[in-house]
């Protein structure tokens, strides 16, 4: 079978037959999008992406918010491709890993190890096991607040798509509110040196109140447990240091993926040598299995991370990230203006991660208008489950879309008026975290 030469339609329809729902990342699925986006991506380049078709889309939140340079960034692709062409993978280590260590934690210097894996949840994973391992501790407290750690079994296990996974796996995770100190102070109290791990983004949606981070440390510490950031998002997105710099509060662990190679395969557990350094050999405590896999130092990846990095540091990335979410954000705040629709659609997060709600006639949180909003917008050649912008996201690109929202939202406000079934012509999207289909 030639993929890329099947009409659209009939390679969607393959997809459901050989692949459980349909595709091999659930945010990517039919569920997740109205019928009228593109049910593939052809190919793509900078934040320009089209479908089988030939249809051509300005895209955010590219590669689940990895591709924060752009597709087929040159820079990056032409690193893996020469690093390819002299292997990717021996019976003993490359020394492209060292390299790339050493350009991680000169980015990261509150961090003095590092190990590399393949996808985000490895490396969160990773962070647990080595702060069980450190504190001799079994359960783990998460910020409640925050969608996502990890594939495994502890982080699923708390969610409502948790078919599969034990109940006693279930009991050692616990969930505490963001910039809410009490409610982690009353987990210490509850499991009173049971909890090995306080495990959090920096900042999601909302922003820390001052000294909450800076508390939340001290109360894990005081009470004998480890703090583990996790930097999938926040990384090489809030800062280039991360958003351990930004807040100045330095975790004893934490993570980076997605941004870290530009949406190559590439995470990474970095940390406090004095924790880290029991994933090796050099100590006489017991010996911890820390993050390894067949594939986990690919060379070509670790050499698209380096270009990554190297980008990173020649160029305004971060800068360009906040100016252009800057100018979407202002551009949409217009049109939710203009078309009375202030209470109606909720524009979140920091301009360098602008997220998106939707809300109906009364006012509550809606799948339904979250499906026609996202259908006007696609049908207008624009695909935004989020507004998350992407270095290669120019100016133009921005106008484009705060142009074609405005369209859309004008749809958007008539629906109000008129009842959404009169507008929208696609089943509606669902959470992924979901029990039944
Ligand atoms: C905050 C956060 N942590 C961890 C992960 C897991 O990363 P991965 O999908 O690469 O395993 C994600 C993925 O979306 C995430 O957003």
């Amino acid at each position: 079978m030639d993929a890329y030469s099947l009409p659209s339609e009939a390679l969607q329809r393959r997809a459901h037959e050989l692949i459980p729902g349909g595709c091999h990342t659930y945010a990517k699925g039919d569920d997740q999008f109205p019928e009228q986006a593109p049910p593939f991506v052809a190919h793509g380049r900078g934040c320009h992406v089209w479908d089988l078709e030939g249809r051509e889309f300005i895209e955010y939140g590219m590669g689940l918010r990895a591709v924060t340079l752009g597709h087929a960034f040159s820079p990056v692709v032409e690193a893996a491709i020469q690093q390819l062409s002299r292997g990717n993978n021996f019976t003993r280590p490359a020394p492209i890993e060292v390299e790339c260590a050493d350009q991680l934690l000169a980015l990261i210097p509150t961090a003095e190890m590092v190990k590399f894996c393949k996808d985000g949840s490895h490396a969160v994973d990773g962070a647990l096991r080595l702060s069980r391992a450190y504190t001799g501790r079994d359960m783990i407290a998460i910020c409640g607040d925050h969608p996502f750690f990890s594939t495994s079994d502890w982080f699923i296990g708390t969610t409502e798509m948790n078919g599969g996974i034990p109940e006693a796996t279930r009991r050692l995770v616990v969930k505490f509110r963001y910039n809410d100190l009490a409610s982690l102070e009353e987990l210490f109290a509850r499991h009173p040196e049971q909890i090995a791990c306080v495990v959090m983004e920096a900042a999601r949606t909302e922003e820390p109140v001052p000294g909450y981070l800076e508390a939340v440390k001290r109360t894990a510490h005081a009470n004998g447990a480890l703090l583990v950031f996790d930097e999938m998002i926040t990384g090489f997105r809030w800062h280039l240091s991360g958003a351990q710099h930004e807040y100045s509060v330095t975790p004893d662990l934490s993570t980076f993926g997605k941004a870290l190679a530009n949406g190559f395969s590439v995470s990474a557990l970095v940390g406090r040598r004095e924790i880290m350094r029991l994933g090796g050999n050099d100590h006489d405590r017991e010996r911890v299995f820390l993050l390894s896999t067949t594939h986990g130092a690919e060379t070509h990846q670790l050499a698209a991370a380096i270009a990554t990095m190297r980008f990173y540091r020649d160029n305004p990335v971060v800068e360009t990230l906040y100016a252009r979410g800057a100018r979407l954000r202002q551009g949409l705040e217009r049109a939710v203006k203009e078309n009375s629709l202030v209470g109606y659609i909720d524009l979140m997060g920091r301009d360098c991660n602008l997220l998106f709600g939707t809300r109906d006639a009364s006012k509550q949180p809606s799948q339904i208008f979250r499906t026609l909003f996202m259908q006007e917008m696609i049908k207008r050649g624009v695909i935004a489950p989020s507004f998350v912008v992407s270095y290669s996201h120019s100016e133009q690109d921005i106008d484009t879309t705060i142009a074609v929202a405005a369209q859309s939202l004008k749809i958007y406000r008539q629906a109000l008026d008129m009842g959404a079934d009169k507008y929208l012509n696609s089943h509606p999207v669902k959470p992924v975290f979901r029990r039944y289909a």
